[in-house]
C-alpha cells in the first residue's frame, strides 16, 4: 500500500517536472545575466588629421580568405608607399620548402590627409583541401601557416565559427580568444568590423588586433553600418573596407564587394549587404536570384545567409533597421528554403525558431544575431516584453557562436558567453537541414515576382 503511494506521488512528480520542462520548451527564455563593468578600450588615440602611423615594410595586418575553389587569398600591409614592397607570396606544404610563388595586386587610399600604407592581395592556388600551407608575405620574413578547408561534398562536415560587431577593447581579445579555442574552419563575420569610425589609423590598429587570429584560418566578411564612412563630397563609402577586407566578389558573378557568396564543403553560403541597394531590379536583388538560381542542394545541401542587420529583433535596440531588405528578401530566401540566416548590428545574442512573415514556420529561417562581439558602444540590454513567441532564447551578454555541420543534415548550434575570461556555453540547439527529405518543405528558384 505503502509503496504503491509512493509510485504514484514519484509518477505525479515526474508528469509535474516534464511538464514544467514542455513549457520553458514552449515559451521563450530571456537570461538575465549581470555582466561585470565595462572593458578598456584598445584602441589607440588618433586624430583625424594624422597620416598613417604605419611604416614598416614588414608585413604587418595578415589575414587570409576563401577566393573561389580551391584557392586562398594572403592579404597584407606594408607601411611606406615610396618603398615598394612586392605583392608576392612564397609557399609550400612544409616550412622549409615554399617552393611555390604568386603574384597578386596591391592597393592604397586617402581619406582627408590620411594615406594608407600598401594593401596587398595575393591568391593562392589551387591548393588541396584540408592542407596546411606555409607562407611567407612579401617574399621575406616571417614564415605564417593556415589550413585549407574541407572538401566539397554533400556529407562533408564543416566546422564554422561565427561573430559579429567586434571592434577593439577588452572584450573583444576575450571574444576572439574563445574563438581561437574552437578548432574552426572558416569565420564568419557579420558586419561592423573596426568601430574605425572615419579615424582610418583604427583600421590599423584593427588590421594588427585581428592579424594572429585570422592569418590562420579564412575570414570570410559582409558589411555593417560602420564600415560606410561617408562624407558627403570628400569620401566615398566603404572605402577602407573595400581596400582592405577584399572579399571574392566576382568569383560568384556579383560586381560588389558588398555582396557575395561562396561554396564551402557541403554548405552555399550568402553573405548580403544590408547598407547598398537592394530593392526589386537593384543589382543587389538581380544578382542574388541569378544565384539562388545556381544552388543545387544535393551539392550544397546547406544554405546559410549572412547579413548585419537582423530581420527578426525583439531587443529595443535597432528596432526595425532591417525591415526594408526583410520585406523584399525574405519571400525569396523563404522560397529558396534558407536554413539559417546570421545577423549582428543589435549587440546581444538572439536565436529564433524557423519561422516566416513573423510566425511560427517551420520551412522557414532559423534567425541568429550574435552582434556580441564586444566592442565599445556596450551591450544592448533592453528587451521588448512579451518576447514574441518566435523568439526561442535572448541574452544581452557578449559572447560568439559556433555551427557544427555534422553531415547533409544534421548541424549542431551553439552560443558561447564571455563569462569574464571563461568561454561558457550558453545556448545550444540541433538544426535539420530544409534540404532533406523528411523535412516536408519544398524549395524552388523558380521565383514569383510581384
Ligand atoms: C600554424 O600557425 C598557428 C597560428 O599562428 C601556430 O599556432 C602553429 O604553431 C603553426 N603551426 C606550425 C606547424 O608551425
Ligand atoms: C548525421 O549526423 C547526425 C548527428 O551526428 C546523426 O544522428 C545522423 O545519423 C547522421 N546522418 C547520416 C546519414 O549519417
Ligand atoms: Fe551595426
Amino acid at each position: 500500500m505503502g509503496q504503491l503511494l509512493s509510485a504514484t506521488l514519484v509518477m505525479l512528480l515526474v508528469f509535474v517536472a516534464n511538464n514544467g520542462m514542455q513549457q520553458t520548451e514552449a515559451q521563450g527564455v530571456t537570461r538575465p545575466y549581470v555582466r561585470p563593468p565595462a572593458r578598456k578600450n584598445l584602441e589607440l588615440e588618433f586624430s583625424l588629421w594624422q597620416t598613417s602611423t604605419s611604416s614598416a615594410t614588414s608585413p604587418t595586418q595578415m589575414h587570409v580568405s576563401l577566393a573561389g575553389p580551391n584557392k586562398m587569398k594572403v592579404s597584407w600591409m606594408t607601411g611606406s608607399r615610396t618603398y615598394n614592397v612586392p605583392a608576392i607570396v612564397r609557399y609550400g606544404t612544409a616550412q622549409g620548402q615554399l617552393t611555390q610563388v604568386a603574384t597578386g595586386t596591391t592597393k592604397s587610399y586617402n581619406y582627408l590627409l590620411y594615406q594608407s600604407g600598401q594593401m596587398h592581395h595575393v591568391i593562392l592556388g589551387p591548393l588541396a583541401d584540408s592542407t596546411t600551407y606555409f607562407y611567407m608575405c612579401g617574399g621575406f620574413g616571417l614564415v605564417y601557416n593556415f589550413t585549407t578547408p574541407p572538401p566539397a561534398g554533400r556529407d562533408v562536415p564543416i566546422k564554422f565559427a561565427i561573430v559579429g560587431d567586434l571592434g577593439q577593447t577588452a572584450w573583444t581579445e576575450s571574444t576572439l580568444q574563445h574563438v581561437a579555442g574552437y578548432d574552426y574552419d572558416v569565420l564568419l563575420f557579420a558586419g561592423d568590423l573596426s568601430y574605425a569610425d572615419y579615424f582610418q589609423q583604427k583600421w590599423d590598429s584593427f588590421g594588427q588586433m585581428m592579424s594572429p587570429y585570422a592569418h590562420y584560418r579564412p575570414w570570410m566578411v559582409t558589411e555593417g553600418n560602420h564600415e560606410m564612412e561617408y562624407i558627403p563630397l570628400l569620401a566615398p563609402s566603404f572605402r577602407s573596407y573595400n581596400t582592405r577586407w577584399d572579399m571574392p566578389y566576382a568569383e560568384s558573378g556579383s560586381t560588389s564587394n558588398l555582396y557575395y557568396s561562396f561554396d564551402v564543403a557541403s554548405a552555399h553560403v550568402l553573405m548580403l549587404g544590408s547598407y547598398t541597394n537592394f530593392g526589386v531590379g537593384s543589382q543587389q536583388y538581380n544578382w542574388l536570384l541569378a544565384d539562388l538560381k545556381k544552388v543545387d542542394r544535393s551539392v550544397t545541401p546547406w544554405l546559410v545567409v549572412v547579413l548585419h542587420a537582423p530581420w527578426y529583433n525583439s531587443n529595443s535596440a535597432h528596432q526595425g533597421d532591417g525591415d526594408q531588405m526583410m520585406e523584399v528578401m525574405e519571400p525569396i530566401l523563404y522560397q529558396a528554403k534558407v536554413d539559417i540566416l546570421f545577423a549582428g548590428h543589435v549587440h546581444a545574442y538572439e536565436r529564433t525558431t524557423r519561422a516566416y512573415q513573423m510566425n511560427i514556420d517551420p520551412c522557414g529561417m532559423m534567425h541568429i544575431t550574435v552582434g556580441d562581439g564586444g566592442n565599445h558602444e556596450g551591450l544592448a540590454s533592453e528587451w521588448l516584453y512579451p518576447q514574441p513567441e518566435w523568439s526561442m532564447m535572448r541574452e544581452a551578454s557578449f559572447g560568439h557562436g559556433e555551427l557544427d555541420v555534422k553531415n547533409a543534415t544534421h548541424a549542431y548550434w551553439s552560443w558561447h558567453r564571455n563569462n569574464d575570461n571563461e568561454a561558457v556555453k550558453a545556448d545550444d540547439v540541433w538544426i535539420t537541414s530544409l534540404s532533406g527529405p523528411k523535412s516536408g518543405c519544398e524549395s524552388s528558384t523558380e521565383f514569383i515576382m510581384n
